[in-house]
């Protein structure tokens, strides 16, 4: 072992006695049907961080070296072990809140309505086109410090509150921000197609042109995104408009992820399976027809955001269809102001086996390395591998694994490390 003998020169953390550790793997790929539900444990485990990565892990009775001779030592006794929650698909960067359409809502006016009478996504493309970029930046950092207390190792951002050029180039210059300001990993998504603005209600193909021919271009001299995405919608985005925008964005190696049959099936799938998207994400409203071509898809990940369905009550996510087909899926939790104010990560996966019958092995999988598949990080995150990040997960006393999901609401977070520094 590397840092055998040199203890003292090299910041070594050890956690020792750990209850059980979760998600083991020497090696990794992306886990379908039978798989999913295969969750690599080793009970009564050690774990030993060096630098900022995981050095090697095993049976408490094949650690060979005395705890006292550690830097960093935690006695793990009746704890659980787990990678960080990979979360990839979130709107974290906005401005304000929207809890007066809560009201609304509560009263039985419908997403689809308040959207359409200019109010949803456009009430937050107003708040945040008024608001500069440090108070963005600053309101966007309070929530991902909270989502890392939260168990949230490695994130995907997304614009999509701007809708004019310099909207869309704050956001994404708040997301590198966060991006330079913290250790957690971060995924970047430049999302211009995420509503028509109201001044380009009567036209537009004029809005596609601008998004095309002055955001894209701007944003790919500045390298401001990894990722491209489109709602994909009725009363939004048409599939051939989603087409024109990701074939766009393919010229400055923007791959697609992108919003699908969240409230209607209109041919998205099939167009963001043949875009070769990364992932395709909501999956509310899927025909048998849709299940299928997602199943047949080789690389494409369809993601789950149960939290978007509980709180705009829809159906949730046909979850088991969609293992049980041969979809490889990944859970996330939409952080957004419309339709899932929350990242909690914790009761994604909580719901994920509440609502949707996800045994709790496949929860985790989903919102750990199939997650990170989703956001091409598997190789550096989402599992308990040497050389991975050390991106963990201590949970306080529990009885079982499953107690997790189980006792839904409980913060049973002791604490995290991002890469490996224990988060005050
Ligand atoms: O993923 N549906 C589209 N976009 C977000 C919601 C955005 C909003 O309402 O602010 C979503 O649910
Ligand atoms: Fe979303």
């Amino acid at each position: 072992m590397k840092f055998f003998g040199r203890l003292a020169a090299v910041m070594a953390t050890l956690i020792s006695n750990i209850k059980q550790l979760v998600n083991v793997r020497s090696s990794w790929s992306l886990l379908r049907r039978a798989e999913l539900a295969k969750l690599p444990c080793i009970n009564n485990a050690y774990l030993i961080v060096e630098g900022e990565t995981i050095a090697s892990y095993g049976k408490m009775e094949e650690l060979k070296f005395n705890p006292s001779t550690f830097q960093d030592h935690l006695d793990a006794t009746g704890k659980l072990v787990l990678p960080s929650w990979c979360d990839s698909h979130t709107h974290l960067v906005f401005a304000g809140s929207r809890e007066h359409e809560f009201r609304d809502k509560i009263q039985g006016v419908s997403y689809a309505d308040i959207a359409a009478k200019g109010g949803g996504i456009l009430n937050s493309v107003k708040k945040l086109n008024d608001t500069s970029e440090d108070e963005l930046f600053n309101q966007s950092y309070k929530r991902l410090e909270e989502v890392i207390r939260l168990g949230t190792g490695a994130i995907e951002i997304k614009s999509g509150y701007g809708l004019t050029i310099e909207g869309e180039i704050k956001m994404l210059r708040v997301i590198k921000r966060l991006k330079a300001t913290s250790k957690i990993s971060i995924k970047a998504t430049f999302l211009g197609a995420h509503a028509f603005p109201a001044e380009y209600k009567a036209d537009h193909d004029a809005y596609i042109d601008l998004i095309i021919n002055k955001m894209l271009p701007q944003i790919g001299a500045e390298g401001l995104a990894d990722y491209i995405d489109v709602f994909c919608e009725s009363g939004f985005f048409s599939p051939k408009q989603m087409e024109q925008v990701c074939l766009a964005g393919r010229r400055y190696g923007l791959k697609p992820k992108l919003h699908v049959n969240q409230l209607n099936s209109i041919g998205g799938i099939q167009k963001g399976i043949e875009l070769d998207a990364v992932s395709l994400d909501h999956l509310e409203t899927m025909t048998d027809e849709d299940v299928q071509a997602l199943a047949g898809s080789p690389n494409t990940i369809g993601t789950l955001l149960p939290t978007a369905a509980f709180f705009l009550r829809m159906d949730y996510q046909p979850a088991r269809k969609l293992i049980d087909a041969g979809c490889a899926i990944a859970l996330a939790s939409d952080f957004n102001p419309g339709s899932s104010p929350s990242g909690n990560m914790n009761f994604v996966a909580a719901l994920s086996c509440i609502q949707m019958r996800m045994l709790p092995e496949e929860a985790i999988n989903a919102a750990t390395i199939n997650g990170a598949y989703a956001m091409e990080l598997q190789d550096e995150i989402g599992s308990i591998s040497i050389g991975k990040k050390a991106n963990l997960i201590v949970t306080k006393e529990v009885p079982s694994l499953t107690f997790l999901p189980y006792s839904f609401g409980s913060n049973l977070i002791e604490r995290v490390m991002l890469s490996g520094e224990w988060v005050s």
